[in-house]
Parts: structure tokens; C-alpha cells; sequence
């Protein structure tokens, strides 16, 4: 089953639009199993306690978030209240505290990020990197939600894996990401920004390596694990531009930028710890990634 809240902070007709694929795929695929959506806020303690009491919940995978770095600067009371206040409720019924008593609680995967590394200069990012320098609330939302699953873990015994996610692009992918907003400028021929003239590295990974990384570490109670989920092998935004531009097969009006604020650098994943623990061994490079964001794009954005 699936719990969104379906908010405006991008066209809810396109979550719509991703729930009917995962109805429609279900059919295709002649599985049995009925998919089941609420539409509901992890905010509302009662909602989520009511989700618990009337459904067997085997694991959480805990996605639901507000994610734009840029936009949490202006508006951290937001993201601190979802993202903190609404794990805290998912942690509270996935340990019995409210939903009814269990007598294992179920695996909880939680979706971390890299923002939590901030401009951390040792390249690759290690779990073990000290990450208390967040660059803007949503990191240190983000890294306050992998804290409060290692206490429950520590308090009621909860398998909590935080998977660290490094720019993730692909089908279905949040308009205001960057590779989404380069596509969909260059298609349209409005400006590029270049930041930092394009010195700007990520570590852009295929959301379909993301997804075998997240089922996996379902797959696998560790007691408690944060676990990088990149490529492992940065692209600078200038070159990422430039494969966009191969694929549309139309040049980029590119702007010079600077880099803003509360953005970092450069992002690089060492994810050894994740081809160790997860079996995690991303298949998609940037190349091919972007072809395949473009198709999805041409079929479904420009219809
Ligand atoms: N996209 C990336 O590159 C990236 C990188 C690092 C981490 N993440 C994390 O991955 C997860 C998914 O991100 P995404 O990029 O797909 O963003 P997204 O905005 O498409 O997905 C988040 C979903 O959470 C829902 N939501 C927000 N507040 C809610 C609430 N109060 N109650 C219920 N549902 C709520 C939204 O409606 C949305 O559908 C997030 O936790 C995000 O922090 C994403």
C-alpha cells in the first residue's frame, strides 16, 4: 500500500498520473496483489495510527518528504514538521507505540540523502563521515530523521536502514531537480543556468538503481544501517548539459550562475558499503540514464 498526501508542491495531477502506472502495472504484470492508496498526511498522528491498526505492515518504506533544498531555507518550520515530526510518527507506529501492538516490528527504511555530507571535502562521501554541517534545513531534517531511527533502534529494537540517496534523476522525477528543470529548458529553449561555469559535480544516479538498492535493503534487517545509494562516478553539470543536448538534439542556452548557497560543490558516494550489505551495484550510466529520462519525457510530459 501506498500513504501520500498528494500536496501542491508540484502538480499532484502528475503523482496521480505515476499512481495509475503502478495500478496499471500491477494488471499487467497479472499480479494478484491490489494496490491500496490513502490519500493522507504523516503529520496526522491519527491518520497513521488508524493505517496501522487496519493493515498488516510488514516494512515502511519511509519516502514521504518535503525535498527541495533551496526551498526549505525559506520555509523551515515545513520541512522540519513533515520530515521530523511526521517520522516520528511512522517510528511510533512501526514500534507499537501507537497502531497496535506487534511482536516484531517491521523492517524501516528511510529515505536519507546526501545533502546530509554538506561540503564535506573529503571526496568520496563515507558513512562514516561526521555530517554535522548541513547546509540548509532540509538536510539537518533529513539527518535528524536517520538519528531518531538509530533511538529506536537503541529503545525498541527497530531495523532501521537510512539509504542515503545521491541526486537521483529518471522517469517520473520531481520538476524542480536539476536534471529536470535542464531537459525541460533546453526542449523549450529557455535559459540554462551554469553554475559555477558547470564546475559543479553530482554523483546523478539512475532512479532504477535507486529502486534495486531500497528493495534490497527491505530484503535485509541489519539492526541499525545508513547506506549510500549513488553511482560513485560524478559528472560535472557542463558535461551532464552536454549529453542532455546530444539526446533533445538541440543546443542549451546556457547562462553563466553562480552557485547558490545552499548547494554544495561537488557529491561523490563511496558505495562499497552498499555493494557489500545490498548486493547494490548500479547499472545505468549517465548516458544512458538520460536517454531513457528523454524518451519518458517525450511519451508523458510532451504527451
Ligand atoms: N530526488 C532526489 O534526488 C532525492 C535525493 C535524496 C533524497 N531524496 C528523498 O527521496 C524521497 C522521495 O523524493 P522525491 O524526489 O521522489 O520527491 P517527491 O516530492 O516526488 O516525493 C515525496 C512525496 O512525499 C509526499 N509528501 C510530502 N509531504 C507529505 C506528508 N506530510 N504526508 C504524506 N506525504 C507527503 C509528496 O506528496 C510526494 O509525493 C524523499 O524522502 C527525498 O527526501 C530524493
Amino acid at each position: 500500500m501506498g500513504l501520500d498526501n498528494l500536496n501542491d508542491y508540484y502538480d499532484p495531477a502528475r503523482k496521480r498520473a505515476n499512481l495509475d502506472e503502478v495500478r496499471h502495472a500491477l494488471t499487467q504484470n497479472g499480479s494478484n496483489e491490489a494496490f491500496t492508496f490513502i490519500q493522507g498526511d504523516i503529520r496526522n498522528r491519527q491518520t497513521v495510527e488508524e493505517i496501522f491498526l487496519t493493515h498488516e505492515i510488514e516494512g515502511i518504506v519511509h519516502l514521504a518528504a518535503m525535498a527541495g533544498v533551496r526551498v526549505s531555507i525559506e520555509n523551515p518550520h515545513l520541512y522540519c514538521d513533515v520530515n521530523i515530526n511526521g517520522t516520528l510518527h511512522l517510528l511510533d507506529a512501526a514500534v507499537g507505540r501507537i497502531g497496535g501492538r506487534r511482536s516484531s516490528p517491521p523492517i524501516f527504511v528511510f529515505a536519507s540523502t546526501s545533502s546530509v555530507y554538506g561540503n564535506a571535502q573529503v571526496i568520496p562521501f563515507t558513512e562514516n563521515d561526521p555530517c554535522n554541517r548541513p547546509l540548509a534545513p532540509y538536510a539537518a531534517s533529513k539527518k535528524a530523521g536517520e538519528l531518531l531511527g538509530y533511538s529506536y533502534h537503541h529503545s525498541y529494537g527497530l531495523p532501521f536502514t537510512a539509504v542515503r540517496f545521491f541526486t537521483v534523476y529518471g522517469p517520473r522525477g520531481r520538476p524542480d531537480m536539476m536534471a529536470y528543470k535542464v531537459l525541460d529548458n533546453i526542449f523549450f529553449g529557455h535559459d540554462v543556468p551554469l553554475y559555477n561555469s558547470g564546475n559543479m559535480h553530482r554523483d546523478w544516479t539512475f532512479v532504477s538503481d535507486i529502486v534495486q538498492g531500497v528493495v534490497n535493503a527491505v530484503d535485509r534487517p541489519f539492526g541499525y544501517e545508513v547506506v549510500n545509494l549513488g553511482r560513485g562516478e560524478p559528472v560535472s553539470l557542463a558535461e551532464f548539459v552536454r549529453v542532455i543536448e546530444e539526446c533533445v538534439g538541440q543546443k542549451a542556452n546556457v547562462v553563466s550562475a553562480p552557485m547558490p548557497e545552499a548547494d554544495v560543490v561537488s557529491t561523490c558516494a563511496d558505495i562499497s558499503r552498499a555493494r557489500e550489505l545490498l548486493d547494490y551495484d548500479p547499472q545505468v550510466s549517465v548516458r544512458e540514464g538520460v536517454s531513457r529520462f528523454w524518451s519518458w519525457y517525450q511519451k508523458h510530459v510532451l504527451g
